[in-house]
């Protein structure tokens, strides 16, 4: 067996001896002279080795195997050849050591709803992980966006279990083919930033197995290997140390056969995390240390079993992933790889939604528009993420400014206006050239990220650590106002995790785009689009409430005024569900964004198998003039329950890109179980008997074709 710490020196070795390194590890183990254990071997069952190799250990090996080293990596011990575990943040990018590619954030992978997009992320993610040697990448991070507010909603996947659990199963497969684990988190209802540590969230459990814990089901599904535990309680109890959450549904229902590790620091009783089915204790050994284990287990209050258990299920996933056959480091990918970088462009030219594009002003016509006046902070540098764990600092970076002076031809005048953080409207000294431009780009959003937390003191900053305000930052709405009374041909360009306050200004642009955090080449997305050199297809994963009053989370929502309020009394009513079911009007629906051609559906049908799966057929045609994407998008409408259900939900959707003219027919499968609701009363899914509608379209608010089919009786 080879020692982690020799694994490390790879990395300096010269070519020669990595060869000769490599011919060593090739040999068999009776001809180094030691016969190899079954663990040792590659060809016995992982786990056999498994078991082999805990046999083998003494309790203050597996006492150590049950808690980080310090900050970012596992222990190693030396004596059995087990390496120490590197992990690293996540989820924009393999953050922790040094520079390295800023992909796309959460939500925008979200809004590409493009699974192809995110198991290519997660390749080049697992890639970056490999030429750094990390073995456990912290992400993706899968909570439900439930609110505006929450400062890591740029990190989550939106408001729908369905979108969120299909980008995130894509993107665990990708990771994990690349011989990396990755990890769901945050488990389960951290979907506040605010007091985020001792805040007890309380959801009942219908909202929970159909809403927010929905994601991390498919999660499990799709084989992921780590789960993080959040730092909030649960209905009373920490999730590192909640009985009901890791062990009767996580490995019990679900059967999940990896690795439950804390959030930083987010353990707080020995007793409760040992049963409470807590594996790993990250990053350091404040509780599980033979100190404080060793009495406890040796007068009988904690059972041995459990340890067994939490090392089995780190040697299983280090032996599944091949941890301990070959070094995790693959020095010939490079840190700064340029099929990551292409991943990461690609991300953000999916991700951007045209949310308003009044009288076809975008895409700038190049024969026309001679004369682009950039205004706001954002415009340059770039912003290329949110605040916290999830920042990357990247290699390069690409500003909506430097996009556009590169992307436009020659005779195209570029120019910034000045304008700081301290005015909230144009300078008078530029009104002229404000007025005057062909067109006015006016760069807003949150901003003031690095790797430092978020802060209520920085109201420019979006990130981990706190709440955000649902306003924009600064003087931001005041300028774009200003902007837009001196030229109405003005365009505002918005980073943030969610959606902010729109009235007093939305009406007055004619165009808006909403470009997330897009990532190191996100200025070269953004301008593409601008200038129509890619058709936008990105399709909004929450809904843009008109006011923060109307989302369903208002009232429940902990901020500063309601301090105790996390009680998700919403329920199952969360995003476009509870609109729908209160008819109130969104700003921009769920599944929403525009495209500069237009698409119409038609020959909806649905049919069903034996056994109940079900289905719909449409056709779909690009009715303008330019190549385009859009997402369909099928909403089932359930017969009356006995609990009240949302009208409609989401249950399959497609890309489908259609050259102009072009048609093609989809069809989408929804399995039966899909159909279910979770019935309090008995604790069981029910899937009620009678008429289903189906409605095909692309949005929740665009629904144009309507088809049905009957369950049971
Ligand atoms: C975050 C996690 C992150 C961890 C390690 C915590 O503060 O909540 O998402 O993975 O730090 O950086």
């Amino acid at each position: 067996m080879v020692s982690p710490k020799f694994l490390s020196i790879v990395p300096r070795m010269t070519r020669l001896t990595r060869l000769f390194f490599a011919l060593f590890l090739l040999l068999p183990f009776s001809s180094r002279g030691d016969a190899p254990a079954p663990y040792q071997s590659p060809s016995v069952p992982v786990e056999q080795r498994v078991t082999d190799l805990l046999g083998r250990m003494t309790l203050d090996e597996k006492i150590t195997l049950l808690s980080g080293s310090g900050y970012m990596t596992t222990h190693s011990i030396d004596r059995l050849g087990i390496p120490a575990f590197l992990t690293s943040d996540g989820p924009m990018g393999v953050r922790c050591f040094g520079p390295s590619t800023a992909y796309p954030d959460g939500v925008a992978l979200a809004a590409t709803w493009d699974a192809a997009q995110a198991h290519a992320a997660g390749v080049a993610n697992g890639r970056d992980a490999r030429a750094r040697g990390v073995n456990i990448l912290l992400a993706p991070g899968m909570n439900l966006y439930r609110a505006p507010l929450c400062g890591r909603n740029f990190e989550y996947y939106g408001e729908d279990p369905l979108v969120a659990g299909t980008i995130a199963s894509a993107f665990i497969q990708g990771v994990q083919s690349q011989g990396v684990a990755a990890t769901a988190k945050h488990f389960a209802g951290n979907e506040e930033e605010y007091a985020r540590n001792k805040l007890n969230t309380v959801v009942d459990e219908r909202t929970l197995r159909e809403l927010y814990l929905k994601p991390f089901a498919m999660a499990v599904k799709a084989g992921v290997w780590c789960v993080m535990d959040s730092y909030n309680p649960l209905n009373g109890v920490h999730s590192t140390e909640n009985d009901w959450l890791n062990n009767v549904y996580l490995k019990g229902e679900l059967g999940f056969q990896g690795v439950v590790m804390s959030d930083w620091w987010a353990c707080h009783d020995l007793i409760g995390m040992t049963n409470g089915g807590l594996d790993l204790e990250m990053p350091d050994n404040k509780l599980y240390n033979a100190k404080l284990l060793m009495p406890l287990l040796e007068n009988g209050t904690l059972d041995m079993a459990r340890i067994d258990d939490k090392v089995r299920r780190q040697l299983r996933m280090a032996f599944a992933l091949g941890w301990f056959d070959r070094p995790q480091l693959i020095p010939s990918i490079p840190k700064d790889d340029p099929t990551s970088a292409a991943v990461a462009l690609q991300g953000a030219r999916e991700s951007v939604v045209l949310l308003k594009n009044d009288g076809g002003l975008l895409p700038l016509d190049p024969a026309k528009v001679r004369n682009i006046v950039l205004v706001g902070h954002n415009a340059d540098p770039a912003v290329t993420g949110g605040g916290g764990s999830g920042f990357v600092t990247p290699f390069h970076q690409v500003s909506v400014l430097q996009g556009l002076a590169s992307a436009v031809g020659p005779g195209v005048k570029i120019a910034r206006v000045p304008w700081n953080e301290k005015e909230t409207a144009i300078p008078a000294q530029s009104a002229a050239q404000v007025r005057a431009a062909d067109a006015v780009i006016v760069c807003v959003g949150f901003h003031d990220e690095t790797s430092h937390m978020a802060s209520p003191t920085r109201p420019g900053s979006e990130g981990e650590g706190a709440d955000r305000p649902y306003t924009l930052p600064w003087g931001e709405a005041d300028l774009i106002k200003s902007t837009a009374a001196l030229n109405p041909r003005t365009v505002v360009i918005l980073n943030a995790g969610g959606s902010v306050a729109t009235a007093g200004w939305v009406s007055r642009v004619p165009a808006m785009l909403d470009a997330f955090y897009p990532g190191q080449d996100g200025g070269t997305a953004v301008a593409e689009i601008l200038l129509g050199k890619t058709n936008p297809s990105g399709k909004l994963p929450f809904t843009w409430e008109k006011r923060w009053e109307d989302c369903p989370a208002y009232g429940n929502y902990p901020t500063a005024r309601t301090p105790n309020a996390n009680i998700y009394k919403e329920g199952v009513f969360a995003g476009y569900r509870g609109f729908d079911a209160k008819g109130v009007e969104p700003l921009f629906p769920f599944g929403f964004g525009l495209s500069y051609t237009t698409f119409d559906f038609s020959n909806a049908a649905a049919t069903l198998d034996g056994s109940g799966n079900v289905q719909v057929t449409a056709t779909i045609r690009n009715s303008g003039s330019r190549a385009g994407t859009d997402v369909v998008q099928v909403y089932i409408e359930p017969p009356q329950a006995d609990v009240p259900r949302p009208v409609r939900e989401l249950k399959a959707f497609t890309r489908i890109a259609l050259a102009p003219g072009e048609s093609k027919p989809v069809t989408l499968s929804i399995a039966k179980s899909d159909l279910a609701y979770w019935d309090p009363g008995t604790k069981a899914w029910v899937v009620t008997p009678g008429a289903y509608a189906a409605r095909v379209g692309d949005s929740s608010r665009n629904l144009p074709l309507k088809t049905g089919f009957r369950i049971g009786n």
